[in-house]
């Protein structure tokens, strides 16, 4: 079966579904994405993934292409046309293609793009074993809490994470302390079965996943922190993990050369995935 894109009111096959090459999403990085979850047709936590996709937008001052209703309307069809019952759906907006100039352009229609893909769920393998992460200086810009398309730093430590065999790199502020993965939240528990995340404020994205999660372990009871936390007190941990959308909850049991704990992943997170695969599916909306 061909994949097909939606871009600008159409949907068209991948092969020829192109943006203008004066597109600003292209030429600047100029826009802002979101990624969603599908489960057995419908979308996790859509309205969280809808309020960051306007924050983003805003902090950009790019207007919505078009309503949340049609937005809603044109992902469906999306996902439908590419027959995906499990996988993800990728949103970009860009400020729209106009004669290049850094300011932005008077009138400028926003471009988007939409796509659907299969993925199957991670395998049950990996959980099991836990996976290792490498640190990597943050060298992104002032505004990760934006989702901004430009992810060019992200794609630097992904792919030295790649060569070195690890699954994730955890990126590092100038005082020593984990911001976030590359493309997840990264996560400790300390000796005392606290709960730890960067608190969300400019140097992390402020993932879904990690309201989720903060979420569920309030509800049962856990204890939560959210505050930076260094390297040292990381490889130091109890347990450790990461999420995002494509991953939910991922055991991290090596960061660079330190096992976490017992080098196996903990209770706490074993918990933790549970409780949010749970709340996840069943606030699933068709
Ligand atoms: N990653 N931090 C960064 C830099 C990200 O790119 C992502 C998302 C997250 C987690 O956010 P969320 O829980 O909303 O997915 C944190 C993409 C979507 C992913 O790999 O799933």
């Amino acid at each position: 079966m061909s994949r097909i894109a939606y871009v600008n009111g159409r949907y068209l096959p991948h092969r020829a579904a192109c943006v203008h090459v004066e597109d600003r999403g292209f030429q600047f990085a100029d826009g802002a994405y979101e990624v969603i979850a599908v489960r057995g047709d419908g979308f996790v936590d859509e309205a969280l993934h809808f309020e960051r996709l306007h924050r983003s937008l805003g902090e950009l001052r790019i207007e919505p292409p078009m309503s949340d209703a049609a937005l809603r309307a044109v992902m469906r069809e999306t996902v439908r046309r590419n027959r995906v019952a499990d996988g993800i759906v990728y949103i970009q907006v860009t400020r729209g293609a106009a004669p290049r100039d850094f300011a932005f352009p008077p009138g400028a229609r926003p471009s988007l793009i939409m796509t659907a893909r299969a993925q199957r769920a991670l395998d049950p393998a990996i959980l099991e074993r836990g996976v290792r992460v490498i640190t990597v200086p943050d060298i992104r810009w002032a505004r990760p809490d934006i989702k901004s398309v430009a992810l060019l730093p992200n794609a630097l430590g992904k792919q030295r994470a790649r060569e070195t065999g690890a699954y994730e790199a955890w990126q590092v502020d100038r005082d020593g302390n984990v911001t976030e993965g590359t493309s997840s939240n990264a996560w400790i528990v300390t000796d005392s079965n606290t709960i730890v995340t960067r608190q969300a404020d400019h140097a992390i994205l402020n993932g879904v996943t990690r309201l989720g999660v903060l979420n569920a372990a309030r509800g049962s009871g856990l204890a939560v922190e959210e505050r930076p936390f260094s390297v040292a007190e990381a490889k130091a941990a109890r347990e450790a993990f990461l999420t995002s959308t494509t991953n939910f909850v991922v055991p991290v049991v090596r960061i660079d050369d330190a096992a976490v704990g017992e080098g196996t992943p903990g209770d706490i997170v074993r918990r933790l995935r549970a409780l949010y695969a749970d709340r996840a599916l069943k606030g699933v909306v068709r």
